[in-house]
C-alpha cells in the first residue's frame, strides 16, 4: 500500500478537510490515547521550530505513540550522508516521519526514497501545509463556512510558506477574496497566484492594511523571513498592526486577526488584548488537534 504522504496544501481536497476537522473535533474533547500505541515517528527539524515541533511531539504522545528528534547536528549529515540515503536509513526504523528543511521541495523529493508516511513541516519558502491546515480549521471555527469571505494576507508572502500553503486550500473554497498587503518585491509567487487563477474560484487583489482591515473578514499577518531574504535588501514600510491602526475597522469584532507565529513586531503587543479579533494564540493552540488529525489519518486510523 502507498504511504499517505503529507507534501503540499495542493493535495487536499474539501472532503478531506472535513475527514480531518472532524477527527480534530473529536481528539479536542475526548482522548483515544492508544491510536498509535506501538509505532515510532521520527522528527527531522533541521531548522528551527518551537511550536510546530512541540505540537507533533505532543500530538504523537496525547495519541499513545512514540517519537524521536534527531537534531541535524547529531545525524550522519555532518559526514556528509546525502538527505536521500538518511531518509531509505530512517524509513526501516520509524513509522513515520516529519521533516523541516531548508530545501524547497525536498521532502516530496525523497519520497521515492521512503517506505514510510512523510510529513512536510515546512520546506524552505515552498510550503507548509499542516499550519495552513490548522488555520483553516481556525477560520471555520470562527466564522463558519469559509466561502464568501475575503481574507487579507499581509507581510512577506514571497517568502512565507505558511501563506503558500494557505492560498492553496483557501482556493478550494467558492468566492473566497484574497487581499494581498505586502512590501515591494515580497508579493505573492507567479506561480502561487497562476495556480489559484487556474482553479477560477479566487479572486486576488492587492490592498494597504487600513483597507483590508475595514473590509476583510480575516487579516492574517506574517513576519518578515529575514533568514531567506537576498543580502542587503532592506524591507521598507513592513506594515505592523497597532490598536489605533485596529480600531479604524467598521466593528468591534472583525476583521479576526491571525499569525502563524513567530510573531516579531508586525503586531504590537498591545492588539494582544482585543479579546475578539486577536486569537492568534487560540489558532496556535489548535496545531494539536489538528496534528493528532493529520497522524491519525497517516496512519490510516480515521
Ligand atoms: C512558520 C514557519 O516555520 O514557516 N512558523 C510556524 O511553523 N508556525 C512561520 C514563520 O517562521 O514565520
Amino acid at each position: 500500500m502507498e504511504p499517505r504522504h503529507i507534501l503540499s496544501a495542493k493535495d487536499f481536497d474539501l472532503k478531506l478537510l472535513d475527514r480531518l476537522f472532524r477527527a480534530a473535533n473529536r481528539f479536542k474533547n475526548e482522548n483515544p490515547s492508544k491510536l498509535l500505541a506501538g509505532t515510532f515517528t521520527l522528527e527531522l527539524f533541521w531548522e528551527p521550530s518551537t511550536r510546530t515541533q512541540v505540537s507533533f511531539a505532543r500530538a504523537v504522545s496525547l495519541l499513545g505513540g512514540d517519537y524521536f528528534n534527531l537534531s541535524r547536528e547529531n545525524s550522519s549529515l555532518t559526514k556528509g550522508e546525502t538527505f536521500s540515503d538518511t531518509i531509505r536509513i530512517l524509513s526501516n526504523d520509524a513509522d513515520a516521519i516529519i521533516i523541516r528543511h531548508p530545501a524547497r521541495g525536498i521532502v516530496a523529493k525523497v519520497t521515492k526514497y521512503a517506505s514510510v508516511p512523510l510529513i512536510n513541516a515546512g520546506d524552505g519558502t515552498n510550503e507548509h501545509p499542516t499550519q495552513a491546515l490548522l488555520d483553516i480549521y481556525t477560520m471555520q471555527m470562527k466564522l463558519g463556512s469559509l466561502d464568501g469571505l475575503t481574507i487579507a494576507l499581509v507581510g512577506d508572502l514571497r517568502n512565507g510558506r505558511t501563506i503558500h500553503s494557505l492560498v492553496y486550500l483557501l482556493s478550494l473554497y467558492s468566492n473566497v477574496t484574497i487581499l494581498c498587503v505586502s512590501p515591494p518585491k515580497l508579493g505573492l509567487p507567479e506561480d502561487v497566484e497562476t495556480y489559484v487563477d487556474e482553479r477560477g474560484r479566487t479572486a486576488i487583489g492587492a490592498t494597504t492594511l487600513n483597507t483590508a482591515l475595514r473590509t476583510a473578514d480575516v487579516v492574517y499577518i506574517t513576519r518578515l523571513q529575514k533568514e531567506r531574504l537576498p543580502e542587503g535588501y532592506t524591507a521598507e514600510d513592513y506594515p505592523i498592526l497597532t490598536p489605533e491602526l485596529l480600531s479604524e475597522s467598521k466593528r468591534h469584532d472583525r476583521p479576526l486577526i491571525m499569525h502563524p507565529l513567530p510573531r516579531v513586531d508586525e503586531i504590537s503587543a498591545d492588539v494582544d488584548d482585543d479579546d475578539l479579533r486577536a486569537i492568534y494564540f487560540q489558532q496556535a493552540a489548535n496545531g494539536v488537534p489538528v496534528r493528532m488529525a493529520v497522524l491519525a489519518y497517516i496512519f490510516r486510523k480515521i
